[in-house]
């Protein structure tokens, strides 16, 4: 397993470009299951999950070609509707190939995802909403058997607004009979790319970004190939990790390639801890900041505070005049950066779902390990101010989610070796 050395403190400088976003990329080439004509993506992100989803993809007959920025998925003939555990138990967003493979073939056997490390990740809300739309399905030997005639529009009611099921849900509905409409939809920036996906593929869906997403059931023929090849938005994620790490390490750094609106909450939170920086069309240019003061602050749903970039922020909370509350409300087991972060001399009182932060003056380089996607971004954050060196293991967590992490840090001043492992 592969590891990172980073030497801190530093002070970083100049410009990064974000990739496309990991989790806007997904349920979109989950979608063109729907579609049986090649369909064309450009700056698709080279990211683990990615190449994961690809794998699944293929092993069901799609095929799949890639030259410098352009990907090519042609799903014109599938071979299986098959989504075996091999594959899914690695990224739980495999799931989401059951409601096209349901809505097109009405056969789907798709492998429970499992949880993960930051929690159960039941899929039970993406379930009642297929059953809504008249999928019988039984759960057998840890696979989702699913089956109907004809999917049918209904109006799915959703407990709690999940990313993952409304993003099911709307592509069920693509080929179902009639209309399809999702109350108590998830609005994430990435929930509306899928639906401007869709729309570009001749899909008439209504209210994509808010709570209500209307969805008209279409036949597969009626599905129209885009003119021009498809490109994901922005990772707003990956902005803020980067802007965070800017802030952290008192830079000066512009990130840019992605919609600053899609961070307005947590923008907001960082002016009010009195970090400084100018917000542009495509970018955010943070500037040097003094000294910054804590913040209470709760993980939700969008548009609240994203429960992503959590982890991030309570490396930045780690060094600011004073104290802060962050508060965990999405996931049960979120807070495993900080026994790593204890370990770097952070100052952390957890208490249920909400941790305690005190402020501190540094922190000290330390081997650490990775344990899921975003907790690993938090302790290069941390390296990155820490003095001395911070060995950071299995980073395989990291490249999940991060394209080329270390590379772009390294262009703007970090001093990161990886050492295969
Ligand atoms: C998506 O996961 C993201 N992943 C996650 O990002 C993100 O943290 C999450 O949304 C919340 O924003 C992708 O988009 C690939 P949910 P998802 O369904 O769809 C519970 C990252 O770091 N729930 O909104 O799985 C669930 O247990 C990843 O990039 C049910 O109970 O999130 C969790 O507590 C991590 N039953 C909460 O809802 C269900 O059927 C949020 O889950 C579905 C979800």
């Amino acid at each position: 397993m592969d590891k990172l050395y980073v030497t801190g403190p530093v002070q970083l400088q100049g410009e990064v470009e974000i990739s496309s976003a990991k989790n806007a990329t997904l349920p979109i080439l989950a979608a063109t299951i729907l579609c049986p004509y090649p369909v064309e993506f450009v700056g698709i992100p080279d990211l683990m999950d990615v190449s994961t989803i690809l794998k699944l993809l293929q092993s069901m007959g799609i095929k799949f070609s890639r030259n410098d920025s352009m990907t090519v998925l042609d799903a014109t003939e599938l071979t299986s509707q098959h989504a075996d555990y091999s594959l899914v138990k690695t990224m739980r967003a495999s799931v989401l190939v059951l409601g096209p493979l349901l809505a097109r073939y009405g056969v789907a056997s798709v492998s429970l995802p499992g949880g993960c490390a930051i929690g159960a990740r039941p899929v039970d809300i993406h379930l009642s909403g297929l059953e809504k739309m008249g999928a019988i399905i039984e759960i057998e030997n840890g696979y989702i058997k699913a089956r109907c005639d004809k999917l049918k529009g209904a109006v799915v009611t959703f407990p709690f607004p999940s990313v993952g099921a409304t993003e099911n849900i709307m592509m069920a509905a693509v080929l179902a009979e009639g209309e399809t409409i999702i109350e108590n939809a998830a609005m994430e920036p990435e929930i509306d790319d899928l639906a401007d996906f869709l729309i570009a593929q001749g899909v008439k869906i209504q209210g994509a970004g808010t709570s209500r997403i209307t969805i008209q059931g279409m036949k597969i023929s009626e599905l129209k190939a885009s003119k021009t090849p498809y490109r994901v938005i922005g990772d707003r994620i990956e902005a803020a990790t980067f802007i965070i790490a800017a802030i952290m390490t008192k830079g000066k750094v512009k990130v840019s390639g992605f919609r600053p609106h899609h961070l307005e909450f947590v923008l907001d939170v960082l002016k009010k801890m009195g970090a400084q920086f100018e917000i542009g069309e495509n970018f955010i240019q943070v500037l040097p900041s003094q000294s910054l003061k804590g913040a209470m602050v709760e993980t939700l749903p969008f548009p609240g505070f994203p429960t992503d970039i959590q982890a991030q922020m309570m490396a930045l909370m780690s060094l600011v005049d004073g104290n802060s509350i962050m508060t965990e409300t999405i996931f049960e087991n979120r807070f495993m950066h900080v026994p790593e972060m204890l370990r770097m001399g952070a100052k952390i009182q957890l208490k249920g779902n909400a941790a305690l932060i005190e402020g501190v003056e540094s922190l000290s380089g330390a081997p650490v390990m990775c344990t899921d996607l975003r907790a690993s971004a938090a302790l290069i954050l941390c390296a990155l101010v820490a003095s001395g060196t911070t060995e950071i293991q299995r980073v395989y967590h990291l490249d999940r989610g991060y394209e080329k992490i270390d590379e772009k840090l390294t262009n703007l001043g970090a001093k990161i070796q990886r050492v295969k492992g």
